[in-house]
């Protein structure tokens, strides 16, 4: 099977996805695949690139070994077309974009293999871009009953009108400390806990500066545990994994530069807990209209109460990474993984 995999991207994670990719590079089963790789810059240029996969964590993949190529939206190439020379098309049968954030996991990749005719890993276009709008899943979990923080959301122009209007509300409706939000982010880019009306107000500018629609939710007093889902229709749930996170909350630097979260897998909390977790997230998971996999993420409070608080539609897949770790404690171990993540784009 000619497999496409894309990695990089115009995203604020586009080095995480060099991670993530470098992961599924090392453990995909290369006699079941025909693996193409294809790179996406931060300035969203695509590349296909023949070089050594080990160029890609070190981000040196770029210059030598890289054409410059399209992923064509013309269904009868079903593949990608490569710009140097005389165009030739690289018929691929599936693709698994690797990338994480905006212009990857938003749906936007998606529509764009919807066009194509391709089979892709992983949600479609509409619950890529409900996953990633946390308005709008806030809004739509809310309706179907599943509980999560409290929140207030503002757009641009809004708040440029009357921002004392909604810093008050806020102030009111959710208190101190709380947390500000792009309504669009990944990896908590943009994200800040505010404490008073100043930081309020400087994390509002913060987050303005990576979206036009700023989520305010209430801090919450809680564990830190994430679920990882995987299947279509009838999806499965992982054991529950437990962040203690280094930092202040479970920030970027505390993701991925600083190494000092700890996790713990499975969680170190009760059996009856875990369930209900696994209950939720494949619950949520359908609602959402999810395929193929994603992870939902959750505060567990001391008074039992369980708040969902995202869900991401390509989580980090580094071989260290949550999701796979789910996973391989669950008793899949990475390659398979991949094969069935494969195995759900086909269907
Ligand atoms: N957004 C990162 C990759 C994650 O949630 O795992
Ligand atoms: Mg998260």
């Amino acid at each position: 099977m000619s497999l496409g995999l894309v990695f990089g991207g115009a995203s604020s994670e586009y080095e995480v996805s060099l991670l993530s990719v470098t992961s599924v590079l090392n453990q995909i089963d290369r006699e079941k695949y025909d693996i193409h790789r294809i790179g996406i810059t931060k300035d969203g240029a695509m590349f296909y690139y023949t070089g050594e996969d080990s160029r890609i964590a070190e981000n040196k993949w770029q210059g030598e070994g890289c054409v410059p190529c399209v992923l064509s939206p013309d269904r009868t190439h079903h593949g990608i077309l490569v710009l140097e020379g005389t165009p030739r098309v690289i018929r691929l049968d599936c693709v698994f974009p690797v990338l994480h954030g905006k212009n990857g996991e938003d749906g936007t990749i998606q529509g764009l293999l919807t066009m194509a005719g391709i089979p892709f890993v992983g949600c479609g276009t509409l619950a890529s871009a409900a996953c990633m709008d946390k308005v709008t899943t806030h809004t739509m979990l809310d309706k179907a009953g599943v509980l999560g923080a409290k929140w207030r959301s503002v757009t641009q122009h809004e708040y440029a009108r009357d921002n004392d209007a909604f810093l008050n509300e806020v102030e009111h409706a959710l208190g101190y400390p709380c947390f500000v939000k792009p309504a669009n982010a990944g990896s908590s880019v943009g994200i800040t806990k505010a404490h008073d009306r100043a930081e309020l107000t400087d994390a509002m500018t913060l987050a303005l500066s990576h979206d036009s629609k700023v989520i305010v939710e209430e801090m919450i007093t809680g564990l830190e545990v994430e679920c990882a889902v995987l299947g279509n229709e009838e999806p499965i749930a992982s054991c529950i994994g437990e962040i203690a996170p280094s930092n202040e909350f479970y920030d970027y630097n505390a993701k991925y530069l600083d190494g000092k979260s700890v996790t713990y897998i499975p969680a170190r909390i009760g059996e009856k807990e875990s369930e209900e977790i696994r209950r939720i997230a494949a619950h949520a998971y359908t609602i959402m209209g999810c395929r193929g996999f994603s992870r939902v993420d959750f505060f567990l409070c001391e008074n039992g109460e369980i708040l969902l608080n995202e869900i991401n539609t390509i989580p980090g897949f580094t071989s260290i990474s949550m999701y796979p770790q789910l996973f391989i404690e669950s008793g899949i171990p990475y390659s398979e993984l991949i094969d069935r993540l494969i195995g759900y784009a086909m269907e």
